[in-house]
């Protein structure tokens, strides 16, 4: 089972020249998991808050592809927030994590690579079921 500090900021290198810069993701080369499912996040009003809820096997790499938002993850022991602004990078959320999504800049774009199709009875979306849960399996 993980923690906050198995979730970190990961590097994804690029390609720059003057014209621009890419980023190039690959399966089990720099995404250390079979990427099954891509999604993003875009148009989120000022202000609004995202999240809310933990997985129970998902693993994502999150990259701010556009623009910048933080991510509060929260281990039912630990909190750790972690801003991200740069398209080269990724915050690698680890499953078992609870996430809140806050302070998206206008015109963000949140992109999120994840190891499992869309599940919903992966979700744990209420938080004193994810700290019993935590509180059950975790030895943190
Ligand atoms: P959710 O993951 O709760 O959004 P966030 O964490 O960004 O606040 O998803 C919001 C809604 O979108 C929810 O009703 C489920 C749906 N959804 C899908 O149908 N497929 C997906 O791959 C995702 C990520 C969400």
């Amino acid at each position: 089972m993980y923690n906050v500090w198995d979730c970190k900021i990961v590097d994804l290198s690029k390609v720059h020249n003057e014209a621009g810069n890419i980023t190039v993701l690959e399966n089990n080369k720099n995404i250390p998991f079979d990427i099954k499912r891509i999604y993003y996040l875009y148009d989120v009003p000022m202000g609004a808050d995202r999240g809310g809820h933990g997985h129970y096997d998902l693993q994502q790499y999150i990259v701010a592809a556009s623009g910048s938002f933080t991510f509060v993850l929260d281990d039912g022991v630990n909190k750790n927030e972690f801003f991200l602004n740069d398209p080269s990078k990724a915050l690698h959320i680890q499953p078992g994590i609870w996430r809140e999504i806050k302070g998206f800049s206008s015109g963000s774009i949140c992109l999120v690579l994840a190891s499992h199709e869309y599940n919903e009875s992966d979700y744990i979306r209420d938080y004193d079921e994810f700290i019993k849960y935590k509180n059950d399996t975790q030895i943190i």
